[in-house]
Order: C-alpha cells, then sequence, then structure tokens
C-alpha cells in the first residue's frame, strides 16, 4: 500500500427532512448572505427550494437565486454566477441538485476571489482560494457532494474539462434519500453507473497489498448492483434509495481510493462523449466501460478475474482466467443493460465518424493533451482502438 493523507472535512447531514436544516448549517460554516444555486427545475417543482429558502428564513439569512444549470453544467452560467456573486456580495453558495448544481457551484465559488478567467481552474490551474460551498443532494450518482472536482464544459468548443483541488470540498452537505425518488428511472440507472464507475476507477490499479480498499470497493459495488436492481423495480424504496445515495458518496469521497494507484481513463473517454454530444456522464460510462476494460484486462488478468468472482458471482476457471475475466466484464455489461443504459456507440446517439475529433481533443483529468494515462498509458491508438470496440 502506498503513503497517503485523507482529509474528507465535509460534514454530512442524513436523513427524512434534512433540508430543512439548510439554514443551521449555513450559519454554522459561516455564510451571511447565499446563493442558491439549482438546476433546469425540478428542485423548483418538488417544492424543495421553497423548503430551502424558509430554512434560510428561520435563521435570518438573506439569500439570492440563480437556477438554470444544464446537465453537463456550462461555462456561461458559471461567468454569470460569478459576477452575480461579486455584485451581491455573497459568501456562501448553496448548491440544489445534483453533480451539475454541484460542479457549477464549486467553479462559481473558485472564480469569485480569482483575478483571472475561473476557465484557468480547468486548465490545469490550482485554485487558490475559494467561496465555501455547501449542497442539498438531489441524485446519487456523480458523488460530488463529498469530492474536491469539479467538471464543466466551455462552450467554446464544447470541451468538458475536470478541476481537481481540496478547497472545493463541500463544507456540508445534505442527503435525504427521499428526495430521489422522483428522479426518472434513466437518471437512477446513469447515478447508479457513475456510481460503479468510480468504483472501478480505483479498483483497477497495479499498487499490490490493497485488500482493505479492494474489499471495501467490492461491498460498495455489491450493494450498488443488489440496491440498484431494487430502486429501478421499485423507485419510491427509501431504504434502497438510501444505500445508494451513501454508496455514492463512499465511491468518490476517495475513502475506498487511497494509498493506491487509480486508472481514471474511463472518464476520460467519457467526457469527450458528453461534451461533444450533451449526452448523460453515467450513459457514457456504461458505453465506454466495458469496452475499455475488453482492452486493458490483458495488463492483470487476475484482478479482472477477482473482481468477476467477488462481485461478479463468476466461477474462476483456474486453466484459463482470462475467461473469467471477460465474463466478469460480460456481466457488468448485462447489468447495464438491465437498468435501461446504452452500451453501443448507436445506443448512445455516438458517431463513428467523429472518432478521430474525439481522439484528438482527449485530455487527461488534469486539462494536459496528447495521452491519458491512468492503469495504462493510452497514446492516440489505443484510444481509438477502444471507441471503435463501442461500435
Ligand atoms: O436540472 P434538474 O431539473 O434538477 O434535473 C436534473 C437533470 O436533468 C435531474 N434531477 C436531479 N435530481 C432530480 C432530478 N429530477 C427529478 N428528481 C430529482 N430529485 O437529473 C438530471 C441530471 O442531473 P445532474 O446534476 O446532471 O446529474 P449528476 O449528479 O449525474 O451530475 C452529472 C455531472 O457531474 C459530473 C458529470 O460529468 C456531469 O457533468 N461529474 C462530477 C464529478 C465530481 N464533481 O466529483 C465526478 C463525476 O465523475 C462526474 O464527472
Ligand atoms: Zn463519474
Amino acid at each position: 500500500m502506498d503513503n497517503f493523507v485523507f482529509n474528507s472535512p465535509t460534514y454530512f447531514c442524513f436523513g427524512k427532512d434534512t433540508e430543512n436544516e439548510a439554514g443551521a448549517l449555513v450559519k454554522k460554516f459561516g455564510g451571511s448572505k447565499v446563493l442558491i444555486h439549482y438546476g433546469g427545475g425540478s428542485a423548483v417543482k418538488s417544492g424543495l427550494i421553497d423548503r430551502v429558502k424558509a430554512s434560510l428564513d428561520r435563521e435570518n439569512i438573506p439569500y439570492i437565486l440563480l437556477g438554470g444549470v444544464q446537465p453537463n453544467p456550462r461555462s456561461g452560467l458559471v461567468y454569470k454566477g460569478i459576477e452575480l456573486c461579486r455584485k451581491e456580495k455573497v459568501d456562501f453558495i448553496l448548491a440544489v441538485g445534483g453533480g451539475s448544481a454541484i460542479d457549477s457551484s464549486k467553479a462559481i465559488a473558485g472564480g469569485v476571489p480569482y483575478d483571472g478567467d475561473f476557465w484557468d481552474h480547468h486548465s490545469g490551474k490550482p485554485v487558490e482560494k475559494a467561496l465555501p460551498v455547501g449542497t442539498v443532494l438531489t441524485i446519487a450518482a456523480a458523488g460530488s457532494e463529498g469530492s474536491g472536482n469539479t467538471v464543466i464544459t466551455h462552450e467554446n468548443g464544447m470541451l468538458k474539462r475536470g478541476c481537481r483541488t481540496e478547497i472545493l470540498r463541500p463544507k456540508f452537505s445534505i442527503m435525504n434519500p427521499s428526495l430521489t425518488c422522483t428522479l426518472p428511472a434513466f437518471q437512477t440507472a446513469c447515478g447508479i453507473t457513475d456510481i460503479l464507475a468510480h468504483l472501478y476507477e480505483r479498483y483497477i490499479t497495479d499498487t499490490k497489498e490493497v485488500e482493505v480498499t479492494d474489499r471495501v470497493i467490492e461491498a460498495l459495488m455489491l450493494t450498488v448492483v443488489k440496491e440498484g436492481r431494487r430502486v429501478i423495480a421499485d423507485p419510491y424504496n427509501y431504504e434502497a434509495r438510501a444505500n445508494i445515495m451513501w454508496a455514492g458518496t463512499l465511491a468518490h469521497n476517495n475513502v475506498c481510493g487511497v494509498g493506491r494507484r487509480q486508472d481514471w481513463n474511463s472518464h476520460a473517454l467519457e467526457h469527450e462523449l458528453s461534451g461533444l454530444y450533451d449526452c448523460a456522464h453515467g450513459a457514457g460510462l456504461a458505453v465506454v466501460m466495458p469496452a475499455m476494460f475488453t482492452y486493458i484486462y490483458e495488463k492483470d488478468v487476475m484482478r479482472f478475474a477477482q473482481v468477476a468472482v467477488r462481485v461478479w458471482g463468476c466461477e474462476m476457471n483456474f486453466e484459463n482466467p482470462k475467461e473469467t475475466a471477460l465474463e466478469g466484464i460480460e456481466r457488468l455489461k448485462n447489468f447495464l443493460s438491465s437498468i435501461g443504459m446504452p452500451v453501443t456507440f448507436s445506443e448512445l446517439g455516438a458517431r463513428q465518424e467523429d472518432i478521430p475529433y474525439l481522439v484528438d481533443t482527449l485530455c487527461d483529468g488534469n486539462g494536459r493533451p496528447g495521452y491519458i494515462e491512468g492503469y495504462l498509458k493510452l497514446d492516440k491508438e489505443d484510444c481509438t482502438n477502444i471507441y471503435k470496440l463501442m461500435l
């Protein structure tokens, strides 16, 4: 196991009716003027925004509102939010929604005290200062409620780029699983897929002797698959929603990724897809993962055979472990398909003729173009071959 530092200071407030704590938590973390930042309307329609406003009113904390965050959040609204926060002297941002509203909030938070263009932070420049961010989560998926990441798409070129920094970890996250019951089945499945991807990105490692994190990841994968099936069949099942929601946070606050090298090539390949086609991130990952794993599994057949046996219930073929490894990848693909995810380029709405463009614009997680490096260093030819496996 490698040396590591783990510092996940987010205060989590989990359970029924917890959105009513928003005002008290903003106060606890020093906010005196709030921007409530949210998405395209689901949080208004459900009455959640009104409950959050009432909670701030009870603490006499003034607020302004900025809605309209799109899935795959765009730079334009981030610029608008930065201007608004400066003009209105906002000192705390409260994201209400999913990864998109939270990531847009984080990008605004980093942009307000910064003299240059916030996009610098998505092109490799470290964030040095940021407004504090709190979240009220409405979808179990991206894990942004516990991560220091923000992923934004720049309208100039539709390039989707991440920024990773500890400064942007939320001060608090409110997680009421009941809020996720209104999700359409497709979004629920996209969330399940993204959570599984965050687990695979950490599981695929060449660091030796990482039994504890291997086992934590496997437990989370087993949970997400079991509860995922349950929630697709029974969307109002609170307990299934609750288990998936907490699994989503644990999958991405890095508790299960410490002390080991991680991959993240599936995410790099996917971000080009959701950047270009504006598809849901989870749906893109459902197409990428089986193809990627089929391309790379021979680097460590036993690791892929291990997840096949321990998570997907395959029987170990000691004579031919490759068969076991491939069967595990096939079972992953079948599971994704069974919950309604696309698993091919055409099901996603992607086009074969765009592969050269996708490969040309690829960047690693730090905005460095040219090749992507994780478990394997993938050059343009590798990435072309992987995209072709998705056809
Ligand atoms: O905009 P509204 O009307 O709220 O609708 C949203 C949106 O259409 C809807 N929704 C959310 N909660 C709902 C609901 N509809 C009904 N009831 C509810 N309770 O669901 C749709 C998707 O929302 P979004 O926030 O886009 O989903 P998600 O949480 O999957 O976030 C995706 C974004 O996060 C990024 C992705 O790339 C993508 O841009 N990621 C962020 C990460 C991070 N910051 O750590 C890591 C991830 O790997 C990922 O890259
Ligand atoms: Zn993801």
